[in-house]
């Protein structure tokens, strides 16, 4: 099995936060949880060595509460992409397989171009492997430059090139498979005489050649995958490209989406044919929606929410951490967190869950089982269980469990005071 090392200690400055770059979120899911996602996802890595720097405490604990089967090594100070490398060192005594570089700022990546890239190094026995990309605009990346007969010479960066460089378009991705028994000793040579004072790791290819070792370039096929994180402007492009490709995979998967502009749903989101999604719904975290659902318009959902077929979720309906069985109407103004609703349940407009309590801030759990029917403008005080066939009157405030097949009623009874109206004006 294959190490990843991802590179996670640069300040960002240019996102101008408190927060670490690589906790900076898309669609709730920080960017270095989706290069780990990938890295597990591709199946050959079986462990990650995250370099964090600034604030590193909280990428700490993002990896700690999240992953298993990886861990961070603090770079302090940060002196360079090479230094940061070299931080796995000790991590990796006696270790002489192939390691993955990565960057926790580059969300994109697909499991399977790693799976391609860590494929192609092996295929071609190679020591190193650099991945290349071509731009028309390589402004502030680093240049790959080759020999006349193709092969590579060294990697330049932006601020080191001449202007012959400059005009190469043939960039470094910033990510690399190296053979770690045949490389580990390169990172005690390398040199901080370059414009940043910093010791590159692109440097690597130089040595690599200088010291016979294969070094070669795979050129990924779709920039979009090496994306890179600078600015808040950069995180609204990636949100915006990653969009446009699951709401494709769900066209192509038979999903209608009736305005794709204004309908956002998470890569995490699994869709079944012949549902429908109405303009502007919200689909964030991880959910299932089975087939021939109809969800929205205005509909946000907000995560753990497995919903099966022919359920209809409506304008202005919220829906968190909740299981909805097939045939289910919610269609209007409602609020559903933390439930269990059975199959042909009918819940009028404006019901709410009341799952949290503020006092004990304890979540509860509402089930309401098959069958049931919820009138309007219903409160449903968890924890709390409908039972199988009950109703709910309008406006119900329910604090406790319904049984089976009866009606729960809490509103006080109508009156209608005749002639009350005309009585007043008189006075
Ligand atoms: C780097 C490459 C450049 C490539 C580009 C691709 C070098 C010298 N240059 O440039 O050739 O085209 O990536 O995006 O490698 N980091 C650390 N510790 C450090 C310095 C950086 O962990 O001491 C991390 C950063 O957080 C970031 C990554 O390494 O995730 C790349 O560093 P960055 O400063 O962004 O390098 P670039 O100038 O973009
Ligand atoms: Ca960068």
């Amino acid at each position: 099995m294959v190490k990843a090392i991802i590179l996670a200690a640069g300040k960002g400055t240019r996102m101008k936060s408190e927060i670490p770059k690589v906790l900076h979120t898309i669609f709730d899911k920080p960017l270095l949880g989706y290069v780990l996602d990938s890295v597990i996802k591709s199946g050959i890595i079986d462990y990650s060595y995250i370099i964090t720097g600034h604030k590193a405490q909280m990428v700490d604990e993002y990896v700690k509460d999240n992953y298993i089967n990886a861990c961070t090594i603090l770079q302090s100070p940060q002196l360079g992409t090479g230094h940061a490398v070299s931080m796995a060192i000790d991590k990796l005594n006696g270790y002489s397989g192939e390691v993955i570089i990565l960057c926790g700022d580059t969300p994109l990546i697909k499991s399977e171009t790693i799976k391609n890239i860590v494929s192609f190094h092996n295929e071609n026995k190679a020591d190193i492997t650099v991945v290349s990309a071509v731009f028309d605009n390589p402004a502030n990346y680093g240049r790959i430059v080759r020999n006349p007969d193709g092969s590579l010479c060294k990697i330049v960066e932006e601020k080191d090139a001449s202007p012959n460089q400059k005009e190469i378009k043939e960039i470094n991705a910033g990510i690399y498979c190296l053979n770690w028994g045949k490389v580990n000793s390169a990172f005690s040579e390398l040199k901080n005489n370059n414009a940043q004072g910093e010791y590159y790791l692109t440097d690597i290819i130089q040595w690599g050649v200088k010291n016979g070792l294969k070094t070669i370039a795979f050129t990924i096929k779709d920039n979009n995958e090496i994306f890179g994180i600078n600015s808040r402007k950069n995180l609204a492009e990636a949100s915006k490209i990653l969009h446009d490709e699951v709401i494709n995979k769900h066209l192509n998967n038979g999903v209608t989406i009736i305005s794709p502009e204004t309908t956002w749903i998470s890569p995490d989101t699994e869709i079944g044919s012949d549902t429908i999604i109405y303009p502007n719904c919200y689909i964030n975290g991880k959910n299932k929606i089975g087939q021939n659902c109809k969800i929205g318009p205005f509909a946000h959902i907000r995560g753990g929410v497995e919903i099966d077929k022919g359920v209809k979720i409506g304008n202005f309906v919220e829906l968190k951490k909740t299981k909805v069985k097939s045939h289910t109407n919610i269609c209007h103004l409602s609020y559903v967190g933390d439930a269990e609703v059975g199959e042909n349940v009918n819940i009028g407009a404006g019901t709410i869950t009341a799952n949290y309590n503020p006092l004990t801030k304890e979540k509860s759990k509402t089930v309401i089982e098959d069958n049931v029917k919820i009138g309007s403008n219903s409160v449903l005080v968890a924890p709390v269980t409908i039972r199988e066939g009950a109703n709910v009157g309008a406006v119900g405030v329910i604090t406790k469990d319904v049984s089976p097949w009866s009606l729960a009623v809490t509103r006080s009874p109508l009156k209608i005071l005749e002639g009350w109206v005309k009585k007043q004006l008189k006075k």
